[in-house]
């Protein structure tokens, strides 16, 4: 792949040069240079964007002419973050239930019920420019891909219009009816899972591409579960479970019967459960910064990596759970708290959220892959555990177009 494939006469191409290390990690079929596996970095590297891809990689001294030419000054570029798992559209305001979490209180999953209230009573311009905010900050911040849930809404309307409005944010929109019962449906639950396998997900299957339900003590059990995922298949949707978040459960094992892309949080394993996902293609996201924010027990990745289960890492922003959009953060806490090297890290939050959202065109930089960079105010990838905190995005690219930060 490297050396190759010059950009042709006529288009308009940006060499990317000078950049001290440049992070590709190597599509499927293409490992990387030895003992790296697919995370492949290349040094003294250079890049060229041509028509918003990547048209080639490889040592700066061998490098194509281009029309426009960026000289990184030996610092880092790596793929864009692909944050796999966010829920963008709400409003409301939780900061002191973390306040309380902090002084000792558990987290508990019907806080999202507060959030749900002021999300019904929010005017769709009041979602949008928060959601959107949001959508910025992580662009900021590196991430080019973002996935966002709804499952604040939780009324057909509501539902809808969470969807409606994520659709002009991010093709990777997740409908997430199901993520607690509402208020008006707790002494009919079984109702509730029809309303979300009937009619909800009739407004909102046309603008999402995912299904996702929350499996766990206190919102969903196994048969609901299963029953919202069958019936998002049905209608063309793609699944992704949260799973295992707050307890020991069937949500891993369920999201891998059905074949489902990702389970998500996947904190309380038992042996099963690490097998079941071993055994299967779906992709374990680990959202770190939840466990801080819960004062959760951390995932044990080394036993998912050491199982051979592909890893992602996301955010999971939220206004209960986790309010972060820094992938960085949830690098450096993966690499503290979890046991993953840097570039494990590195890779679980850009190749392996691309996998988690069965997407091939980002979350690396092959040749042909969507041309998402960020240029880091840094050496080396391994700043970003190394210097926690610190805002060392300079400059991101996202379709072959700088769209955040300066250029060099
Ligand atoms: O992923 N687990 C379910 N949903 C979110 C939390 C939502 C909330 O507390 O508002 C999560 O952690
Ligand atoms: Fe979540």
């Amino acid at each position: 792949m490297l050396g190759t494939a010059w950009p042709s006469v006529g288009e308009v191409s940006e060499l990317i040069t000078n950049v001290g290390e440049l992070v590709t990690s190597a599509p499927d079929g293409e490992p990387g240079p030895a003992g790296a596996g697919p995370f492949a970095v290349i040094g003294d590297a250079a890049l060229v964007i041509e028509d918003g891809r990547v048209a080639w990689t490889g040592p700066a001294s061998r490098a194509p002419a281009a029309d426009t030419v960026t000289d990184c000054g030996g610092r880092a570029v790596l793929p864009g973050f692909v944050d796999s798992h966010a829920h963008l559209m709400f409003a409301g305001e939780r900061c002191h239930e973390f306040a309380a979490r902090m002084a000792g209180q558990p987290y508990q999953a019907g806080g999202i019920r507060a959030t749900v209230a002021a999300t019904r009573a929010a005017t769709d311009a009041e979602l949008l420019a928060n959601a959107s905010g949001l959508a910025q900050e992580m662009l900021r911040q590196g991430t080019t891909t973002l996935e966002c849930k709804s499952g604040y809404g939780l009324t057909v309307t509501d539902e809808r219009r969470a969807v409606a409005l994520a659709a002009t944010l991010t093709g990777e929109v997740t409908f997430l009816g199901a993520h607690v019962v509402p208020p008006e449906y707790a002494a009919d639950p079984a109702g509730y899972v029809d309303l979300v396998t009937g009619p909800m997900l009739a407004a909102c299957a046309p603008y999402a591409r995912w299904v996702d339900v929350f499996c766990e003590r206190g919102a969903f059990g196994e048969e609901e579960s299963r029953a919202v995922i069958t019936a998002g298949q049905a209608a063309g949707l793609a699944a992704r479970v949260h799973a295992n978040q707050l307890g020991h459960g069937p949500g891993v094992r369920l999201a891998v019967e059905l074949g489902a892309a990702s389970a998500d949080h996947c904190t309380y394993l038992d042996d099963a459960d690490v097998a079941a996902l071993a055994g299967g293609r779906t992709v374990a996201t680990l959202l770190p910064g939840v466990e801080f924010s819960t004062r959760h027990p951390y995932p044990d990745a080394r036993r998912l990596l050491g199982a051979g289960v592909t890893v992602a890492l996301a955010t999971d922003c939220n206004p209960g759970s986790c309010f972060t959009t820094s992938m960085a953060w949830c690098v450096a806490l993966a690499v503290r708290e979890m046991g993953m090297t840097v570039a494990e890290a590195v890779w679980a939050a850009t190749a392996g959220g691309a996998r988690a959202l069965l997407r091939t065109d980002v979350g690396h930089l092959g040749v042909g892959a969507r041309a998402d960079l960020v240029l880091l105010d840094a050496p080396s990838h391994t700043y970003l555990a190394y210097r926690p905190g610190v805002p060392l995005v300079a400059a991101v690219w996202r379709d072959g177009e700088l769209a955040a930060g300066a250029r060099p």
